[in-house]
């Protein structure tokens, strides 16, 4: 019979004590008591399957999509996945029901589930991009069947190398569930739990953001270029440059200005390159293109 997630928590090793910071081992032995349903194999269905499927060894990851091809991929890769062209039975019994379709089909994907979904027991994230609780939470009522706990979930396309900054907005999610998506999530890189009404500002920063962190390395691509790089050598440089910048953020206490400041010597080259930027925009283009991809 089906347990809730809540239910899970208490009957593994889990305890509800341990709070936001979940070990790694904590999550896994969670995540191999569930069952997950994901509705479509697309890009961010197929990436999240192959996300837990990697670092558990879950035999309840269950993936519905109505073209065979996605599916046989997955399956050749990770022969435990359940596949169906059935959304039935994918959420059949499922703790955990993520909504991976495109957003003009989730009306019709929630159509179809919602009578076979008890709001009491299962919880449901929806990845439609530019759909809010509220939106989703309709799509139940217009098929007249009880709101179960929604979640909205934000990943950016780097979600398909473990390197996602997923953004997660809840309603109506026990806390303990709340603690269970935010761990799965976390497989696949960094999980902020947000208000919904930082979700576009989130989407902007972390999803366009990808776009505009490329952009980035494409300008400074072609700079290398002009200076005498092959483009090959070139992307190398900027990509281990910025590498090499992430990780100086990610010790302990580090801001961007401190370790701007280690390069700028007083009179210098890269103070005269900044400036040379900060003459062309360089921080007003970037904050503009922020603000305009907020919807
Ligand atoms: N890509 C991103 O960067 C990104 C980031 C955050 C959120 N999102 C959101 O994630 C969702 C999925 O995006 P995506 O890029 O993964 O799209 P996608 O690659 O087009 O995948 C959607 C999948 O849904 C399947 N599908 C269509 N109708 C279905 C149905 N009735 N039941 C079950 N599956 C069905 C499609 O199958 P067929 O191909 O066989 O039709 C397709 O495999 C969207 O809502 C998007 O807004 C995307």
């Amino acid at each position: 019979m089906l347990q809730n997630i809540v239910g899970i928590l208490k009957n593994t090793t889990f305890v509800a004590s341990v709070g936001w910071n979940l070990s790694p081992k904590i999550r896994i032995s969670i995540l191999n008591s569930m069952k997950i349903a994901i509705i479509g194999a697309g890009n961010m269905g197929s990436a999240i399957a192959r996300g837990i499927l990697s670092a558990t060894s879950a035999h309840e990851v269950w993936i519905s999509n109505p073209s065979a091809g996605k599916l046989t991929a997955l399956k050749g890769d990770y022969p435990e996945v359940q596949t169906t062209s059935s959304n039935l039975e994918a959420v059949y019994d499922a703790h955990l029901i993520i909504l991976a379709v495109k957003p003009w089909l989730i009306a019709e994907v929630i159509r179809e589930i919602a009578p076979s979904i008890d709001a009491c027991k299962q919880v449901v994230a929806s990845l439609a991009g530019g759909m809010s609780i509220d939106d989703v939470a309709a799509c139940f009522s217009a098929a007249k069947a009880p709101v179960p706990p929604l979640c909205v979930v934000m990943p950016n396309t780097a979600i398909a190398v473990g390197s996602s900054m997923t953004f997660i907005a809840t309603r109506e999610v026990p806390a303990e569930a709340e603690q269970v998506v935010v761990a799965l999530f976390s497989i696949m890189g960094k999980v902020k739990l947000i208000p919904e009404r930082l979700l576009p500002a989130a989407t902007s920063l972390a999803s366009c953001g990808i776009a505009f962190a490329l952009r980035y390395v494409r300008a400074a691509m072609e700079g290398g270029v002009e200076l005498g790089f092959t483009p090959r050598d070139a992307q190398e440089i900027v990509g281990q440059t910025l590498q090499g910048a992430i990780d100086l953020l990610a010790q302990e206490g580090a801001h961007p200005e401190t370790e701007i400041d280690k390069v700028t010597t007083a009179g210098g080259l890269t103070i005269r390159g900044l400036n040379a930027m900060e003459q062309a925009g360089f921080t007003h283009s970037v904050q503009q293109g922020l603000r305009a991809a907020v919807k």
